[in-house]
């Protein structure tokens, strides 16, 4: 047998985040799980030090960092965090120092994403619980109102949310990370007339799909070992709303009885003749395109065009720029009476670079960003100083030129000056590369026009001077 191979399979299927790094504490490998976790990909993770890719850890926090100075073992232990998606991450982590001739050479730690297992855990727990009892449900926070923004596309994916609430036909929402669709599916269920029904949340990625299945459709006494006899989901959603979260990361057979649940309304519960009436509304949603998910086989057709006929699609933040100035005002507002400070709002500089930033991870991001600034801003003004670097690090650089313009680095000058310097001779060097045309060198630096023009402004950067 090849182990190689085998060990390959194990590493790219296993739900648990796998991390190696060297021992200077770069990223050597990492595997699929642990990809999703972080929020960057392997190949712009490969050789990046580990406090690069979890700006928020510190050398004393980061578990990684303490085994390779130690190389001790950390075993269970329980972090959060936010990723570079600026997604909440729950991990128990165990971290084990890879020694050779006495010499810890680098350090491999294994992450089990909790908040899956928790939710899933919590979800069985009261299947069970409830059992026979009457059934207590989650709380929904959002409704219209908590939508904000004054763009047309806003405007208009709110009055869908109105018309599509007044249905109970399935629906699809779609959108980037952080663009929102949490709001708009606990919107349709709030605006409906099923709003004081449940409404029930379950994300469908990383869950085995046996388990899967027995937490949406429920179990017979028996029909596993050590089932219980449990509703699922579907039932415990009866007369109310249930959202499936990461549809595209559900198995395909199941998504074929999910179809099957949408097109004639019973259930049957794993190991059951008998099959039972449901009253569900079902809401689904996923942060890829629709069309690409479909081209890639992560939908069924035949599901796809059934909940594809009410859709709601996010628009990204960077397509509707003028909302980043309403939300700017209400997160600042928001965090200010949290914290119970005072600030003057965003400098001139901050505002600008807010409006012209792609913001890739969307409100979710632009929210994060301002928390972090109204903590740690010292000034009556929000400055670009107070924004976490991550924010001037994902300039959305094209690794390829980066690495070409590579030049040599001397520690001459704060961090700052040194990174304006690098990113100046990396649009120079675009620039040249594609003729000074504006339009092809931000394609191929990946950045819209008015980012490049702000760039260049602000660095110094004039056709004719680089001509
Ligand atoms: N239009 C909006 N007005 C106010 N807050 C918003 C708006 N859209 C998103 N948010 C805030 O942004 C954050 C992310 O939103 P949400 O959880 O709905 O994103 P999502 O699209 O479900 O992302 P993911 O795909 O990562 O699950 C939340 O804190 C939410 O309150
Ligand atoms: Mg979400």
């Amino acid at each position: 047998m090849d182990y190689k191979k085998i060990l390959e399979l194990v590493i790219d299927n296993i739900d648990d985040g796998i991390f190696v790094v060297n021992k200077k504490g770069e990223v050597v490998f990492y595997n699929e799980s642990a990809d999703n976790q972080a929020g960057v990909s392997l190949n712009n993770a490969l050789n990046k030090h580990i406090l690069d890719i979890f700006p928020r850890l510190t050398e004393k926090t980061s578990t990684i960092l303490r085994v390779l100075r130690t190389g001790i073992p950390i075993v269970g232990d329980i972090q959060e965090y936010y990723n570079h998606n600026h997604k909440k991450v729950t991990i128990l982590t165990t971290s084990t120092p890879l020694i050779e001739d006495g010499e810890v050479v680098g350090v491999v730690e294994i992450a089990r994403d909790m908040v899956k297992y928790g939710d899933f855990n919590k979800k069985i727990d009261k299947i069970r619980k409830n059992k026979g009892k009457k059934i207590s449900y989650e709380k929904t926070i959002y409704s219209l109102n908590s939508i904000l923004g004054e763009s047309k596309e806003i405007l208009e994916v709110k009055e869908r949310i109105r018309k599509i609430a007044e249905t109970n036909s399935s629906v699809l929402v779609s959108g980037e990370t952080g663009t929102g669709k949490e709001l708009v599916v606990q919107s349709i269920h709030n605006c409906s007339t099923r709003k004081d029904k449940p409404f029930i949340a379950q994300n469908c990625a990383a869950i085995p799909v046996t388990l899967l299945e027995g937490i949406l459709f429920g179990t017979a006494l028996g029909s596993f070992t050590g089932s219980k006899d449990s509703p699922g989901l579907f039932e415990l959603a009866d007369g109310g709303t249930l959202f499936l979260d990461e549809i595209n990361s559900m198995d395909i057979t199941l998504q074929a009885k999910l179809l099957r649940v949408i097109q004639d309304g019973y259930i049957r519960r794993i190991g059951d003749k008998k099959t039972r009436k449901v009253d569900v509304r079902i809401i689904v949603a996923m942060n890829i395109n629709p069309i690409k998910a479909l081209e890639e086989k992560k939908i069924r057709e035949d599901l796809f065009y059934r909940i594809n006929v009410l859709s709601i699609e996010m628009p990204p933040l960077r397509d509707r720029r003028e909302d980043i100035r309403v939300l700017t005002d209400y997160f600042i507002k928001e965090m200010e009476a949290e914290v119970g400070r005072k600030t003057k709002g965003l400098s001139e500089d901050a505002a600008n670079f807010f409006y012209n930033y792609d913001w890739p991870g969307n409100i979710r991001e632009l929210k994060h960003v301002i928390e972090h600034s109204v903590i740690m801003s010292e000034g009556d003004k929000l400055t670009l100083e107070d924004m976490p670097y991550l924010l001037k690090d994902r300039s959305s650089l094209n690794e390829e030129n980066v690495k070409e313009a590579r030049c040599e680095i001397v520690f001459d000058k704060p961090l700052k000056s040194i990174l304006n310097e690098y990113e100046k001779q990396v649009i120079e060097k675009a620039l040249k590369e594609k003729n000074y045309s504006i339009n092809d060198t931000s394609r191929l630096l990946n950045i819209p026009r008015q980012t490049l023009h702000y760039k260049m402004k602000n660095l110094g950067i004039s056709i004719r001077k680089t001509l």
